[in-house]
């Protein structure tokens, strides 16, 4: 049998081997050396530091990831009972582009609610998506191909992925004011002025509630001022619904947002993630939908989603859509699920009660932000140099301030109290 290098040497036509090995080594470029190392991920980098720390009393408050008053991850009754209605399932058959239908309609009776009229009458595209991110990517590349040359205004701060998702979809991105940090609230007229200036037709990039990285969201009185200004300028509403349920503990109460703008007569877009409030993190399950004018509309648009799924991944992971379907369909694991919500997040409220005490106890300050602030993350108002110097002391968090309230417990949250005292008075 000849070997590979003979074939090549027949094959070629080439005369002698070593002719056709010298070829061969001057004709394989090096396709990649101009590729430099991409920028540590903010969130993801501050895990490595922690897992490299040998500090048994170590504290991760970087990743949004709901922990245990033990800090523990934790896995839902209502998704472990799920599990047990779906084990011995037979069908591991891919599921159509557009994911799993029954999944689809419960999400978006959960977004929209469940006597919508949009949803009623079949006018809401929808496909099942690879959770939060996968959904935002999803509508990166919607507008991208059907309003090239629109631009997506995003919050000021906001979650730092949001940047990659709309620029690595070659959208235009700017800006709007959000964070006010002397109140370290909500910067309303900042945001209202910067709504007005902005181009007709503009697509806004709105947090549904549990705003990341702030935890600041608008009240509902301020939300329907947005709602008014945006419906005269023209602008697109697009709501990233990461914590739905985690902010109140209420998942009607905390999609009041997309419903003040649905009454005001808006096309609304939405990212759903069951990652939080689910905790199916690592299942990938989302649902991304797009409100329509007429079923033939939502066909023509679903379709196109289809498409960009199609080339992207070409269709959803089976597993996260059955367990939520399975959740959402039945009356009595979705009660529990409600509950069990309602436990997460008040577990987080009662942290930033307690973190509030203690700074107050030992600072004498006002500390009212931390309980002003709601959902999964606190905007402490620390400095990146502060955020250095809070490593010292084996505690990690991002080094914008932001500190996930899912990491603090009642073992911790003194010791943390105290550190953050330390480093923000020296
Ligand atoms: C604002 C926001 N949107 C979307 C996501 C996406 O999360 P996932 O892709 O895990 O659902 C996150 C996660 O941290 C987030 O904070």
């Amino acid at each position: 049998m000849l070997s590979l290098s003979k074939k090549l040497v027949k094959s070629a036509g080439i005369r002698s081997l070593a002719t056709a090995q010298r070829s061969m080594s001057s004709a394989v470029p090096d396709f990649w050396k101009d590729v430099e190392e991409a920028p540590r991920d903010p969130i993801l980098g501050v895990t490595e530091k922690f897992l490299a720390d040998q500090n048994p009393d170590k504290m991760n408050l970087g990743v949004g990831a709901y922990r245990d008053d033990d800090g523990n991850p934790v896995v839902l009754q209502c998704v472990r009972e799920a599990e047990k209605q779906i084990m011995g399932n037979k069908f591991m058959e891919y599921l159509p582009m557009g994911g799993f239908k029954e999944f689809c309609d419960h999400s978006i009776k959960l977004a929209y609610g469940d006597d919508n009229s949009l949803v009623k009458a079949n006018k809401i595209a929808a496909v099942q998506s690879l959770s939060g991110t996968g959904s935002c990517r999803l509508m990166a590349d919607f507008m991208k191909k059907f309003k090239p040359g629109a631009k997506v205004y995003i919050t000021v701060p906001t979650w730092s992925n949001h940047h990659n998702i709309w620029g690595d979809a070659g959208v235009e991105k700017e800006t709007f004011r959000y964070y006010k940090p002397e109140t370290r609230g909500l910067d309303f007229d900042g945001m209202m002025e910067d709504i007005a200036a902005a181009e007709g037709g503009s697509f806004f990039l709105l947090h549904a509630c549990a705003h990341n990285p702030t935890g600041v969201d608008p009240t509902a009185d301020q939300w329907k001022e947005v709602s008014k200004l945006m419906r005269e300028k023209g602008h697109f509403p697009f709501f990233d619904m990461a914590y739905q349920g985690f902010a109140s503990g209420d998942c009607v109460k905390d999609a009041q947002a997309i419903d003040i703008f649905l009454k005001d007569g808006h096309m609304v877009g939405c990212s759903q993630s069951y990652a939080k409030n689910m905790g199916l993190y690592g299942q990938r399950i989302g649902c991304f939908s797009l409100t329509c004018n007429s079923e033939e509309e939502k066909t023509a648009v679903e379709s196109q989603m289809k498409r960009i799924a199609r080339a992207t991944y070409s269709n959803p992971p089976l597993h996260g859509a059955l367990l939520v379907s399975t959740v959402l369909g039945d009356p009595a694991l979705k009660a529990l699920w409600y509950d069990e919500v309602k436990g997460m997040a008040d577990r987080i409220i009662g942290m930033r009660s307690s973190l509030r005490e203690n700074l107050e106890k030992v600072s004498g300050d006002k500390w009212q932000h931390v309980t002003d602030q709601i959902g999964m993350f606190c905007f402490t108002g620390m400095t990146p140099e502060q955020v250095d110097a809070i490593y010292e002391k084996s505690i990690y968090m991002t080094r914008n301030g932001r500190i996930s309230m899912a990491g603090v417990t009642t073992k911790n949250v003194e010791r943390l109290a105290k550190a953050i005292i330390e480093v923000t008075s020296t």
